[in-house]
C-alpha cells in the first residue's frame, strides 16, 4: 500500500509490458486490495494501478458523496472524477505505465463513466460492471472508438434496466465502441462477469495488435 500520490493506492507491475494496465476502481466499502485478484485474473500479466475511494460513507470508502442510493451529489462526481483523473496522470508518471482501462464495480463502474465523460482523455477505455448513469445532464465527451464493455445484472436490485441502457447509449453518443451486456443475476459479480470481461480484453488486444500491424 502506498499513500505518497493523492490517493492511497496500491500498484502491481506487471510482467507483460505490451498489456494495457488496469485501473481498478472497488465498490462501496471496499479498498485498493479487493479487486487485485479480479484484475490478475482478466487481464494476466498487466500492471494493476488500484486507488482507495476518498470519501467514507459510516466509515465504507467510496468515489464519491451519495444523498441516497442511486442518487448522487453530483457536484461531488464532477470533483471526485476530475481528481481521480489527476491521480492517473501522477500515477502514470510515477509508475511509467501507458494509459489504463477502467474495471470498475457498482461505485467504482459508476466513478469511471464519470470520468469517461468528463476526463475522456484519462482512460484507454472501460469494463463498467453494475454501473448507472453518473450525471443527469454530463458535457459533450469525445471518446471516439474507446472500448467500453458494461455489464448489467437482469435483477439487480439497485440499477434498473432502463438507467444502464441510458449509459450505454450516453457513451455510444459519445463516440465509444460500447459492448452492453446483461447476465441473468443481481449486483453481485458473477463468475460469467469474469469470463466475458475476459474474453472482451482479449479480443480488444487481437484488434489493437492487428490495427497496429496495418497501419
Ligand atoms: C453508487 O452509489 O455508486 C451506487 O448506488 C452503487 C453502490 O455503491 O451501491
Amino acid at each position: 500500500m502506498s499513500n505518497d500520490l493523492s490517493h492511497i493506492h496500491r500498484f502491481a507491475p506487471g510482467n507483460r509490458r505490451e498489456a494495457t494496465p488496469l485501473l481498478l476502481l472497488h465498490g462501496t466499502g471496499g479498498d485498493e486490495s479487493d479487486l487485485l485478484p479480479l484484475g490478475e485474473a482478466i487481464a494476466p500479466g498487466a500492471s494493476l494501478l488500484s486507488p482507495r475511494g476518498q470519501v467514507l460513507e459510516h466509515g465504507m470508502p467510496r468515489f464519491f458523496r451519495r444523498l441516497a442510493e442511486g442518487v448522487f451529489d453530483e457536484d461531488d462526481v464532477r470533483r471526485r472524477a476530475n481528481d481521480l483523473a489527476d491521480f492517473v496522470v501522477e500515477a502514470r508518471d510515477r509508475y511509467g505505465i501507458a494509459s489504463p482501462i477502467a474495471l470498475g464495480y457498482s461505485n467504482g463502474a459508476n466513478i469511471a463513466a464519470a470520468m469517461m465523460l468528463l476526463r475522456p482523455e484519462a482512460l484507454a477505455g472501460g469494463i463498467l460492471l453494475r454501473a448507472m448513469v453518473p450525471l443527469r445532464d454530463p458535457p459533450v465527451a469525445n471518446l471516439a472508438g474507446r472500448p467500453v464493455l458494461i455489464v448489467s445484472g437482469r435483477s439487480d436490485p439497485i440499477i434498473p434496466p432502463s438507467n444502464s441502457q441510458r449509459l450505454a447509449v450516453m457513451l455510444t453518443e459519445a463516440g465509444a465502441d460500447v459492448q452492453h451486456r446483461t447476465l441473468p443475476v443481481g449486483h453481485q459479480l458473477s463468475q460469467a462477469d469474469l469470463t466475458i470481461a475476459k474474453e472482451w480484453l482479449r479480443n480488444i488486444g487481437a484488434k489493437t495488435r492487428s490495427e497496429n500491424v496495418s497501419a
